[in-house]
């Protein structure tokens, strides 16, 4: 008898990019990793991925617990493009069962649609306004069930060395602390070395160089300035109690002009991990 491999089945050795692998493998597991220590994920029902985005970290949760609905919601919609790019780099035939994604305006409550076990969100309360964030995290609790977890990652957080996002043109240790927005703008236009491979995204691929570096400026003048203080004060407001926390620190000299404006804590903070329960 002939066997068919499954629709789902996935063939990891195709990977071909570092940033796929970055959000497939490396983000996916921290997830599952973080989730998963407190939650049995095996009997868990849902999850929803807050800030999705190309649903690549979405699809790695989804492919590896089958049995969960999982998720993803955006403000975009990057995550139509998720069937192309899984054919090309896990050779997988068709997006799984368990996988929903929905296109949300900034701001569209969430609890009144879901009930899950598990909220998780990869790079993005950077990304979001920083006035924002308390009604976003408010909802996600009113979207979590008793008991339930929301685990959040943010890296870098802007006031560390390389918090501009630019580090892929710029890799001058708080240059967007320094340097006039002039300075950096220049800088980053006129740039034209390699791009290193973990910083190749979506955008890389989908623009020209001169938009790639517009995409990037722009990006960094929407960034909020959050700090880790700051995250865990708004989760602990929103109602959760924080059980675990990793604050990713930096060892590097801080310049004294530096230090006379903003607290060393914060400018060697790069980035947080939290995992908070209902
Ligand atoms: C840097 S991307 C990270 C995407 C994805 N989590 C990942 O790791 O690849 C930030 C994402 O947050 C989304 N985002 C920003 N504000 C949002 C909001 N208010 N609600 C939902 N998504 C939002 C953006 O559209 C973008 O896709």
């Amino acid at each position: 008898m002939h066997r068919f491999p499954s629709k789902t089945a996935w063939s990891p050795e195709h990977i071909s990019t570092v940033w796929f692998d970055s959000h497939f493998n490396h983000a996916a597991t921290r997830v599952i990793d973080w989730v998963g220590a407190e939650m049995d994920l095996d009997n868990a029902s849902s999850i929803l991925d807050f800030g999705c985005g190309g649903g690549v970290t979405t699809l790695g949760v989804a492919l590896r617990y089958p049995s969960v609905e999982v998720h993803g919601v955006d403000v975009g919609d990057k995550f139509l493009q998720l069937p192309d790019l899984v054919t090309e780099q896990l050779h997988l035939q068709q997006l799984p069962d368990n996988l929903h994604f929905h296109r949300i305006q900034p701001l569209q409550p969430l609890a009144e649609k879901h009930a899950v076990d598990a909220v998780f969100s990869w790079s993005v309360f950077e990304h979001v306004p920083q006035s924002d964030i308390p009604a976003i995290f408010t909802d996600l609790h009113g979207t979590i069930k008793e008991g339930g977890l929301f685990f959040l990652q943010i890296e870098p957080l802007y006031y560390s060395p390389w918090g501009s996002h630019l580090r892929r043109f710029v890799d001058i240790p708080w240059a967007h602390l320094f340097w006039p927005s002039e300075r950096l703008h220049d800088v980053v236009m006129n740039y034209d070395g390699e791009i290193p491979a973990q910083h190749q995204g979506h955008q890389y691929h989908a623009l020209d160089m001169e938009d790639f570096k517009r995409f990037h400026l722009e990006e960094f003048s929407s960034l909020n300035r959050i700090t880790a203080d700051q995250i865990r004060m708004h989760v602990q407001d929103a109602g959760f109690e924080v059980v675990r926390e990793q604050r990713l620190n930096m060892d590097i000299i801080v310049p004294e002009v530096l230090l006379e404006q903003h607290r060393k804590e914060d400018l060697l903070t790069n980035g947080i991990l939290l995992l908070a329960k209902k």
